[in-house]
Formats: structure tokens, sequence, C-alpha cells
């Protein structure tokens, strides 16, 4: 049947339309489209491909187009899909060369393919004459899941390979996996939906291929990336791991670009302490390396045991994921009288350091979580996150559970406790709770504010408890009576030499800056940016504390809840004293130049956004320029954004850059902006 050009035309559209928005979906918190209208442009494509017999392999109603299951089917893997021997330290895993040299009667040097572990789930992907037919998991190695509608719906796992000649029967198996970023997108969402919390990409990316429905796979944005080659019947394969690994990549298939070869275990041993080091700026979440013969013949030589090979080993990582016990909760009161609520566990070593408290935020957390003391519970901590407690065991907690109640008054001076905003509650005493003293000496003296190095959380703690310090004036009063330092020196663990480098710290903390400063008051609400603005707007100390709210109000990025924590606290006569006492103790700032025509800054009104790695210039530096220039700058791209500097790297924030049309310049561009500007 001849089809008309107009239908053509409209299918093809349709496609690059769908294809779009599966992108945007994935790649933004907010789509564009309903689903509503997303499921009419799918029913139409649907449609005119039945009608007049268009549909191709590759098409987007390929994807999405599948009814939900019933329920999944059982198949049996053609040759089964084995499993990994596993080392957790560096001799082990020099042993395994041993090994393998020992059997095949020859000490040379080998060559092995090295890879990130990721951790997600193992599948396998069956292509027939090019064409993606069937998706299993591995199930118990021998017998599997049918999970084709589901793999059929991952962006990145080609429907139709793009090679001329293809194999007339070939398996792929890698892991399907969901990345750190679409996890957290992914709580994102949910938290802003309300619904429930996500608890690692690994569980997500299981649940997520368990769904009988596609549609519901389809909102998670899993990825694969394949490591092996199961059964196979065509033309021939390279005889190297790693070719066939550039192989499968130049047939469109998603391959790990952080696989490399290695020649000796020595090399892979570095691979693998390398690969540990970046584990946190990796983009998917790994357990360890795995360590696999490069030359296939070899491995074929060393076959296999009954569960796993003997040419490939994994690298253990140390967990990111361990159960422990909360023994207590005890409730801390912060340095504005937030009352939070603490876990103390049973100390538990995860991710690189051992666990024994863990905040619980609010007891709205505790609410969600369901969590009593005594319960058996998950802590994580991945990367440099703070250790957080992720899911109660059910299966394993007590009987004897303990409910957490929220205390009648504050912990630290049995003032009432009051309730701030929708889930805080907070000491009303104010700064006459002694908690709430040494919360805000801790922060005055903290790298950030006033940077006073040698006086840490529990020194504070000390001073506080021997009377020593009241407030963060005393501070520089400390070592400066008739005793000299001999009361400082005299504090545990102190002694004369720590006690003289103290008073030097202290000394050398006067000369400081206004933002610093400003930061280190403490005022609610104002952290170190909204200090920098401050100080860059007004310019010195006088004039904040005169400003009227309508005056901080034009500061940019105050709006009237900050501009009233700031009121509020420069109209404390307390707070007043204290300043100038910092004043008379030689607490001082340069001044800072305002520039008299503020509001004709040449970017004022902008709202620039960093993305990616800048090479050339600190991030840091990057947003002090462009605050100085009058713009605002945003953490995440909307249509108020003017303009996105991206960097290698930039991800979501550029997609979304593009998505709404906003102007992007790299970071060449962005200096020579700077230049210009700054003239
Ligand atoms: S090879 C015969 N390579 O680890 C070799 N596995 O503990 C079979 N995995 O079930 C696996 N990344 O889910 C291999 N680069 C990689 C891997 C990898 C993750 C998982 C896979 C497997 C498990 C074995």
């Amino acid at each position: 049947m001849a089809v008309p050009d107009k239908i053509t035309q409209e299918v093809s559209e349709l496609r690059a339309q769908i294809e779009t928005h599966n992108r945007l979906y994935h790649s933004l918190d907010s789509p564009e489209i309903p689903d509503a209208d997303y499921d009419a442009l799918v029913a139409r494509l649907e449609l005119l491909e039945d009608q007049y017999d268009l549909l191709i392999p590759s098409s987007p109603t390929q994807r999405i187009g599948a009814e939900a299951l019933s329920q999944f089917t059982q198949l049996t893997h053609a040759m089964p899909m084995l499993s990994l021997d596993k080392v957790s330290n560096e001799k082990d895993l020099a042993d395994f060369e041993l090994r393998l040299q020992k059997r095949l009667g020859d000490d040379g040097e080998l060559e092995y393919s090295c890879e990130p572990k990721v951790d997600g789930v193992a599948v396998s992907l069956l292509y027939r004459g090019g064409v993606l037919q069937r998706g299993a998991t591995r199930g118990d190695g021998v017998t599997g899941e049918d999970i084709t509608h589901n793999v059929k719906t991952i962006p990145s796992i080609p429907l139709q390979l793009e090679v001329e000649v293809a194999p007339a029967l070939i398996e792929i198996r890698g892991e399907i996996f969901l990345g750190k970023r679409g996890f957290a997108r992914l709580n994102r969402r949910a938290e802003k939906e309300g619904s429930k919390i996500f608890v690692n990409p690994r569980n997500t990316a299981a649940g997520a291929l368990r769904q009988l429905d596609p549609r519901h796979t389809a909102r998670v944005p899993l990825q694969m990336y394949c490591y092996g080659v199961g059964v196979f019947e065509g033309h021939a394969l390279p005889d190297q791991l790693s070719e066939i690994f550039e192989l499968l990549a130049s047939w469109g298939l998603p391959v790990n670009p952080d696989i490399g070869t290695r020649v000796g275990i020595e090399a892979c041993l570095t691979y693998c302490r390398e690969l540990l080091a970046r584990r946190n700026s990796l983009a998917y979440e790994i357990d360890g390396a795995v360590i696999k013969i490069n030359d296939l013949a070899i491995q074929r030589r060393l076959g296999s045991n009954a569960r796993t090979p003997r040419w490939a080993m994994a690298f253990k990582f140390p967990a990111e994921e361990k159960t422990t016990r909360v023994l207590d909760v005890e409730f801390q009161v912060g340095r504005t009288g937030t009352i939070t609520p603490v876990a103390r566990l049973e100390p538990v070593f995860v991710g690189g350091v051992t666990v024994s408290n863990t905040t619980l935020h609010n007891m709205d957390e505790i609410e969600r979580l369901g969590l009593s003391i005594g319960d058996t519970v998950i802590v994580r901590r991945a990367g440099d996150v703070i250790p957080k407690i992720v899911k109660v065991v059910r299966s394993r907690s007590r009987k004897n559970r303990k409910k957490i109640r929220l205390p009648e008054a504050c912990p630290a001076c049995g003032s009432a406790i009051e309730k701030d905003g929708e889930v805080l509650y907070k000491c009303s005493a104010g700064i006459i709770c002694p908690a709430q003293r040494k919360e805000s000496i801790k922060h005055f003296a903290s790298r950030t504010a006033m940077d006073i190095d040698g006086l840490g959380d529990k020194l504070v703690e000390q001073l506080a408890d021997a009377g020593m310090i009241e407030n963060v004036a005393d501070i520089f009063a400390l070592g400066r009576d008739a005793l000299g330092t001999e009361q400082l020196a005299s504090l545990e663990r102190m002694g004369n030499k720590s006690a003289e480098n103290l008073i030097a710290a202290i000394d050398k903390s006067k000369q400081t800056t206004l933002p610093r400063f400003l930061f280190a008051l403490g005022i609610r609400e104002v952290g170190a940016a909204t200090a920098q603005q401050l100080a860059m707007h007004y310019g010195d100390m006088a004039q904040i504390i005169a400003a009227d709210a309508q005056s901080l109000e034009r500061v940019p990025d105050i709006g009237p809840i900050v501009a009233g924590h700031i009121r509020t606290f420069f109209e404390n006569q307390e707070n007043l004293a204290l300043i100038k006492s910092l004043q008379d103790h030689g607490v001082r700032w340069p001044e800072i130049e305002v520039d008299a025509n503020f509001q004709d800054r040449p970017l004022q009104g902008k709202t620039y956004v960093l993305t990616g790695t800048l090479q050339q210039m600190p991030r840091d530096e990057a947003k002090r320029r462009l605050l100085a220039l009058g713009a605002k700058v945003a953490g995440s791209v909307s249509k108020n954004t003017d303009c996105v500097v991206a960097g290698p790297g930039a991800g979501s924030k550029l997609v979304k850059a593009e998505a709404l049309a906003i102007k992007v310049i790299d970071e060449g561009e962005f200096l020579a902006l700077l230049d210009a500007l700054s003239q």
C-alpha cells in the first residue's frame, strides 16, 4: 500500500516527540506534558503504524506499548548464569593470580579486563537476527524470569542492534542498575508526591524490573552496562574480552567506560585502589571490582566450577549498608533551639567508618520509618553522606521495643518545648538555654565561620562545662587573666603547648572578614552565601544593624522571612552588646567597597546556574565573581534562569536548560564574560 507522505511525516514526528518526552521524563523532576497527553501520542503512533504497516523494531511504541502481564513466566537459561568468587583484601587477590599461573603451568604475567562491579540486577538479553527478542533475570542462575516487557522500556538498551550483518543469535549479559542521580530524582519526586521513599538504588532497580506493568518500570530511569556474552551463533567473535566490548559498543550496546585492561595482578590492584578512591564520584553505585582474564582461549582452558568461573574474581569493597540495633534515642538541642532526635546505635562498620549514632531529623521521620528503641535497622552510609537509618528490619526486631516519645521539656534547660513549622520542635528559652549556647559557640569557632584552629566541638564542651566560657566573646578572654594559660593547660588532653597554640589561633582569628563574622553570629537562616550577600550589599556592620526589613529584602536571596530573622537578631540588645564586646576584644575585618551604583551592576537581576566541572576557576570563586557582578546564583534550572554555565560532565541541568531553551555557555565564554564585565 502506498503510504501518503503526510502520514510518513507524521509518524516520524510522533516518534521524535515521544523519544524527546521519554528523555525529558527521565532527566527532569517534572515532565513537560501530563501522562494522558503522552499516552495519546503513543496511541496515535500505534494506530498509524498498524494501519499503514509502518511498524519497525526500533519504534518507541515497542518500548512502552506492551500490555501488563498477569504473572511472570519462568525460563531456563541455555547457558547457566554463573556467579563470582570473591576476595576482600589485596593479598587474596594477589593469590588469585598465583593459582591461575599454577593451573596454567606458566608464571608469565596475564592480561586482565578490570571492571567496576556495578550494584544492580544481573540480566540476559537475547538478540535474534539483531532484534531484541527476550530479556530475563538471572534468577538462581539456571532458571530466571521473563522480563522482556520491562527491559524494552530502558532507553539505553537497543531494540535493534546497529549492525549490517547481525549474528543469528547472541545473548548479552550485564547489569541493569539505577544511577545515583536517577535515584535521587526519584526520591525527590516521591517526597513531593508524599509517596514511599526508596531505600537504595539496587532495590529500586530490582523492584522496577519486577513490575507486571511496563509503564511502572518506565517511570524509573534504569540503565544497563553489558559485561559478557552467553550463547552465540553466527559470525565469529573476537578472541579478547576487551575487543568484544568494543564490538558490542559499536553495535549500540551500553558498555561501562570505566572498564580497562591491565597486565599483571599488581596493575589490577592499582585499578581497584583507584576505583575505590573514585567510588563517591562515580555516577552509579558499585560494590567492588571484577578482574577477568582477557583472553578467551585462556578462559576456556581454566574453565569453571559448578557455580563460578575460575578465570574471574570479584574484589569486594566495604559495604555501604549494614544492619545494627537502635540502643536508645536521645534528643539534642541545636544552635537555634531545634530539638533533634538522635539514634544511639550498636557500633557498626559501614561505608568505611564506624557509626555509633545517627540523626533521625524529626518526629515525622521516626513515624515514617515506624521506628522504636530496640529495633534492628539497616544503616546506610554511601560516599560522604551522613549515615542514615533507611529501614527497620521487621522480622528481626524484638518484642520489648520501646516507643520513642518527644520529651515534655527541653532536655538541656527544662524550658517548654514549642512547635516550629510543620515538623520541627524547639526549646523556647533562646540563648539562655545552655545547649543553645554551646552550639552557637561551636558554630562561631568552626572552619567556615571564624576558623579558630584547635577550638573544636569537644573543647567547646569542655570549656563550657568548666564554666570558662559562656558566650562567644569569652573565647577572646581565655588565658588573659592572672592565671594565664594555666587553667587552660590543666584541662583534660590539653597541656602547655596546646594551650599556647590555642591562644595563638584565637588571636589570629581576630583578623577576619565581614562575611565570616556575619555568618559566625549564627543568625537564623543566614548561611555563608547570605552573609556574603549582606556584606557586599551594605559594606559595613553598622549599616546592616540599622537596615529595616524593607531594605533587607532588596538584598538578593533575602525574602520576608529571612529579613525578619535578621531584624529579630539585631533588635535584641544582648546580641548588640555581644558584637560590641567582640569588637572591644579586637575582632576586625577590612572594609568592603560597595559599588555606589549597586542596583546598576552589570548582571543585576540575572540568575545564573553553574553545572559540571569548571577547570580554570574553583566553583566558589565563580560564584563569588557572579554575585559581585550582581547576579543571583541558583542551584537548579528553571524558567527564571537566564544563563547556565556548563563545564564537562554537566548532566540533567544541561538537558533541562536545553529543553527550556535557556542560554548555555562553556567555561571559556564564561571567563570572557567575567573579563568583559569586570573592566
Ligand atoms: S561477571 C561469569 N562482571 O556480580 C561471570 N558480574 O557476584 C559472571 N556484576 O551476578 C558475572 N558487575 O550481577 C560480572 N562487571 C561485572 C559485573 C558483575 C556486576 C554482578 C552480576 C553477578 C554478580 C556476581
